[in-house]
């Protein structure tokens, strides 16, 4: 029988091999790696590392060590406890570091940390306990990057992150589930990455965001209820995805965004149920194959509501077509998806934009 003695020695046993475990971690994998170092008083200045990132390897003053930049570095991954112990670092931007993974853990004992931000990388995946454990954050971005898989609840419970912005990477998917429990979202940007579909309840438990951006995707779907709960809207950008149709059940009930962004997909028409739900201040509806009785229909219900439409001025031209009429001549509009009507207006469309090189090439979806 163990005697309490020899538990309490057990547990201590246990406790100090568990501490030289964390202090030996040296990440001797770490070599020759220059730092942008920003202090609270005093200039920035670069230091060259070996080893862990941490407050005792910069200054034989007091720890002040307000933010990090690492940029230009051979770091292809970074082990568990590799950033850590850092008592007032605000902000860490890592870039063009040919980071490939970032394990559990690598950020450990940043209590201030508010904002990391990880651009031109190879890293194809965040685990959960990467950024997650990090409980201070206010401000994610990842960008430039390989990205194509964020594991469930990689960015859960997390009270204070209001900024996600995750732009220019290969995601093919969106799951609400990354950000269970973290409420206070405000932002949350996904352009320009390869996602196809919105899933219903996408923001539900997001009850404060104000801008969501989804433009420069993939997005042909919409499923039923995707946006239900949101309440506070200031901006909902879909441009430049694959939309032929939104359907009314995208919106449980009725639906305010002062702006709303559906530039460049390849719409024929808007539903009027789905109008009847929706409000808006300013809506932007440039460059689909609109039939031209549904779009004179969205724009009598702009006039009725007190909408306006917004016009990109970097993409609109004198001889781009707005609207075509369908083979069936009518003047009500049929809501119904016209492939005919979308093969003409894409056909003029390349007409038209052949010879102007200085447009935008995300005015137009012709492909
Ligand atoms: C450390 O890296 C710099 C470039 O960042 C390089 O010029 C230098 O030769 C490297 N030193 C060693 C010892 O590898
Ligand atoms: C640090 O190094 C980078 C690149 O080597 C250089 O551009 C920058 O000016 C340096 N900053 C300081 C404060 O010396
Ligand atoms: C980068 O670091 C890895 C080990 O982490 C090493 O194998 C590789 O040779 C390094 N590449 C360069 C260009 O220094
Ligand atoms: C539109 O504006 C007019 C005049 O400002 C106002 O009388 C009307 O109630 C508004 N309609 C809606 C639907 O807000
Ligand atoms: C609606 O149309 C009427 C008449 O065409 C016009 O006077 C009015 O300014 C329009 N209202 C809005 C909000 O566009
Ligand atoms: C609506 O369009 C469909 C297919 O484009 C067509 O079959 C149908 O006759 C049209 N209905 C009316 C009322 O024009
Ligand atoms: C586009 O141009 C091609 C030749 O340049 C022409 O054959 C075609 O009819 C044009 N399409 C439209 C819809 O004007």
């Amino acid at each position: 029988m163990m005697t309490l003695l020899n538990q309490i020695m057990l547990f201590l046993t246990l406790y100090s091999l568990s501490e030289r475990i964390v202090q030996s971690t040296r990440c001797e994998y770490l070599k020759n790696i220059t730092v942008t170092v920003f202090q609270e008083k005093g200039e920035p200045y670069n230091q060259t590392i070996n080893g862990c990132i941490e407050d005792i390897v910069f200054s034989e003053e007091k720890n002040v060590v307000t933010a990090l930049t690492i940029s230009r570095q051979n770091i292809t991954h970074l082990e568990k406890y590799s950033v850590r112990n850092m008592a007032y670092i605000d902000e860490i931007i890592i870039a063009n570091c040919v980071l490939q993974e970032i394990e559990a853990g690598a950020f450990s004992n940043l209590p201030k940390l508010r904002k990391i931000s990880i651009g031109f990388s190879e890293i194809k995946e965040i685990g959960i306990d990467v950024f997650n454990v990090l409980e201070e954050l206010q401000e994610f971005r990842i960008h430039n990057t390989d990205l194509d898989t964020i594991d469930k609840e990689g960015f859960a419970s997390m009270p204070n992150l209001r900024k996600f912005y995750c732009d220019i990477n290969k995601l093919e998917y969106y799951d609400s589930e990354w950000f269970t429990n973290s409420e206070n979202l405000e932002i949350l940007d996904f352009q320009f990455n390869k996602i196809n579909s919105l899933p219903e309840r996408a923001f539900f438990d997001l009850k404060k965001l104000r801008k969501i951006n989804f433009n420069n995707n993939e997005i042909s779907y919409i499923e039923p209820n995707a946006f239900e709960g949101v309440t506070t809207l200031e901006s909902l950008f879909l441009n430049y995805n694959r939309l032929k149709m939104i359907n009314p059940d995208v919106f449980t009930e009725k639906f305010k965004s002062t702006y709303f962004y559906i530039n460049a997909n390849y719409l024929n028409y808007l539903p009027k149920e789905l109008l009847d739900k929706l409000t808006v201040k300013y809506i932007s509806l440039d460059n689909n194959p609109w039939k031209c009785p549904c779009l004179e229909f969205v724009n009598r219900w702009l006039n009725v509501s007190n909408g306006t439409a917004i016009k990109s001025d970097s993409c609109i031209g004198s001889n781009l077509p707005v609207c075509l009429y369908p083979k069936q001549f009518t003047k009500v509009c049929n809501e119904t998806i016209d492939e005919d009507v979308t093969k003409e207006y894409l056909s003029n469309l390349r007409n038209a934009t052949k010879h102007k090189t200085d447009l935008n090439p995300y005015c137009f979806r012709l492909d």
